[in-house]
C-alpha cells in the first residue's frame, strides 16, 4: 500500500516537471514566422504538432529550426519558391506581411498578399478535395477604413477606396475561395498588434507633452499577441470557417487613449491633430461580439485600464 508520505513526495516531484504534451499527430504550417507566427509556432510546438515554418531570409533558418521541424524559405516575390509542401498538411496559418519599410509601398503589398495567396491557392489545387484542412488567415481591421467611429461588425462594408484596403479585401476574397465542405477557412481581422517588444502604451506615453501628427479623433483597435495565439488556437479547436474581428475591448479614440495613459502616469497630456493627414485611416469601433458569443475569452481585454 502507498503511504500518504510517498504520495506527497510523488506530487512534489511531478510539480517540478512541466505538463507533459502528447504528440497530436497534426502537421501544420506557419507561412510567415514573424512576430505573431513565431509565437504561434511556440504554442503549437508545446502542443506536440509537427511544424513547417517559413521566412524570406536564409539567415533566419537556424533560429527557426529551434521552433519548427521544417524551416523553409518562402518569398512570394521569388518565383523559385514553392508552397507545394502544404499539400498534405492538416493546418495552415497564413501570417505573412510586407517587411517593414519607412513608407507603405503598394507594390510590396500586392506582391506579398496577392502573389502569396495566389501561390498558396495553386499549391492547394493539387490536394485531394476530400482531405480535411483547417486554414487560418490573419487579416486586418484596417479593411473597414473610415466609418466615422461607428460600431462595426464583420458584415459591415469594407473600404475598397484606399488601394491598400482594396488589396487586403481582395486577398481575403481569394483565400475564402478555398472554403468547402472539407476546407475550413477562418479569417481573423486583427487590430493593431501589441505585446512584448511592441509596447504600444509606452510608445504613446513617449509623446506625453508633445503633438502627435495624426488625427486623434479617429478610433483604432488593438489586440495583444497572446490573444492572437489563443484566437488561432480557438479557430483550430472549434473548426471555424468564417470571418471574425479579433480585437480587444478598447474603443477609445487616439486622444482619449493618450489622455488616459498620461493621466495614469502623471504625465502632461499629448495633443493630437483634429483633422486627417492623408494617411490611411481606421476609424471604427470594431466589435468583437461575434467571437465572444462563441465563448472566446481574452487574456488582455484592454490596452489601458
Ligand atoms: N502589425 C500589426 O499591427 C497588424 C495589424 C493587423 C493585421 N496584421 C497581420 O498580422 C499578421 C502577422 O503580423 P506580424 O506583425 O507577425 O508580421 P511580421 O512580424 O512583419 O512578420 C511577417 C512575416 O512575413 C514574412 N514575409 C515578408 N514578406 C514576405 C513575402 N513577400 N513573402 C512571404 N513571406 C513574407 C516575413 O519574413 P521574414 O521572416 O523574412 O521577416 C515574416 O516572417 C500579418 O498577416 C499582418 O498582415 C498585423
Amino acid at each position: 500500500m502507498t503511504s500518504s508520505a510517498d504520495l506527497a513526495s510523488l506530487y512534489q516531484l511531478l510539480a517540478t516537471r512541466g505538463t507533459p504534451t502528447l504528440p497530436s499527430g497534426e502537421r501544420r504550417a506557419i507561412l510567415g514566422c514573424g512576430y505573431v507566427g513565431e509565437a504561434v509556432a511556440q504554442a503549437w510546438k508545446q502542443q506536440g504538432h509537427e511544424l513547417w515554418g517559413t521566412t524570406t531570409r536564409p539567415e533566419r533558418l537556424t533560429e527557426l529550426a529551434n521552433l519548427v521541424n521544417n524551416p523553409l524559405i518562402f518569398d512570394s516575390t521569388d518565383s523559385r519558391c514553392s508552397l507545394s509542401f502544404t499539400q498534405d498538411l492538416d493546418g495552415i496559418l497564413v501570417s505573412f506581411a510586407p517587411s517593414k519599410t519607412s513608407h507603405v509601398d503598394l507594390h510590396q503589398y500586392q506582391q506579398t498578399f496577392l502573389q502569396g495567396v495566389e501561390q498558396l491557392l495553386q499549391a492547394l489545387q493539387q490536394r485531394p478535395v476530400s482531405t480535411p484542412l483547417q486554414l487560418v488567415y490573419l487579416s486586418s481591421c484596417g479593411v473597414y477604413g473610415n466609418r466615422q467611429g461607428a460600431v462595426t461588425a464583420e458584415d459591415d462594408p469594407t473600404d475598397t477606396d484606399h488601394p491598400i484596403n482594396a488589396i487586403l479585401v481582395r486577398a481575403e476574397e481569394m483565400i475564402s475561395s478555398l472554403r468547402s465542405e472539407h476546407v475550413n477557412v477562418c479569417i481573423l481581422r486583427l487590430g493593431g498588434i501589441y505585446g512584448p517588444g511592441r509596447d504600444i502604451p509606452a510608445m504613446l506615453l513617449g509623446a506625453a507633452g508633445g503633438l502627435i501628427q495624426r488625427n486623434g479623433l479617429n478610433v483604432p483597435c488593438w489586440i495583444h499577441r497572446d490573444d492572437i495565439v489563443s484566437g488561432v488556437d480557438f479557430a483550430f479547436k472549434q473548426g471555424l470557417s468564417d470571418t471574425f474581428n479579433l480585437v480587444n475591448d478598447t474603443q477609445f479614440n487616439g486622444q482619449e487613449l493618450t489622455d488616459r495613459l498620461c493621466e495614469q502616469s502623471g504625465l502632461p497630456l499629448a495633443r493630437w491633430l483634429t483633422t486627417d493627414t492623408g494617411d490611411r485611416v481606421l476609424n471604427a469601433r470594431v466589435s468583437n461580439a461575434k467571437l465572444k458569443r462563441l465563448g472566446f475569452r481574452w487574456s488582455h481585454r484592454c490596452l489601458v485600464g
